[in-house]
């Protein structure tokens, strides 16, 4: 079967200034994950980092940045990248409710400070780690097997 041979899907998010195209990756990501029998909630999870990391992407990178999706027997691992402002106090940013969104996006209904807190929750291993003036990595893992270590 294909999903145990390792499938390695990356994926462009843009940040056009607005937020007209959010959701598009992490809805094809859904897409090719269902395609090669990702378990149901596995896919869902992994649906949710994609969705947060992507809006995150186009909100504060100012350039966008990369999603990459490694699917492999055990794991999905996420890997999102952008060399847009980088995040001053990591600690901080990763704090439920602690949000620097501006005015146009809280009008949109988000700006609430709980995607990173939530990819971190949805995620059995979260790294995040960011520069100033350099950038944003994320590294998640979400485990396809419960006895998977
Ligand atoms: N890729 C990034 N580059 C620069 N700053 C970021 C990035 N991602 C997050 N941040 C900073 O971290 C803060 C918290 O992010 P988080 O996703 O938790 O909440 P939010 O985007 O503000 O609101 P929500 O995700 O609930 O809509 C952001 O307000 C922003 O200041
Ligand atoms: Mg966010």
């Amino acid at each position: 079967m294909s999903s145990e041979l390792g499938v390695v899907l990356y994926f462009a998010v843009l940040n056009s200034g607005g937020l007209d195209n959010v959701g598009a990756v992490s809805t094809e990501v859904k897409r090719r994950l269902q395609e090669i029998n990702v378990e149901d909630g596995v896919i869902r999870r992994v649906s949710i980092i994609c969705f947060e990391a992507e809006m995150n992407l186009a909100s504060y990178a100012d350039r966008g940045g990369h999603l990459k999706v490694e699917v492999k027997p055990d794991r999905v691992e996420i890997f999102v990248e952008d060399d847009g402002p980088g995040i001053e106090d990591v600690e901080q940013a990763m704090t439920p409710g602690y949000s620097t969104a501006p005015l146009w996006i809280r009008e949109l209904g988000f700006g609430a400070g709980l995607g990173l807190p939530n990819m971190e929750e949805k995620s059995d291993i979260f790294h995040i780690e960011s520069e100033v003036g350099k950038g944003t990595r994320i590294h998640s893992v979400v485990f396809r097997r419960r006895d998977a270590a």
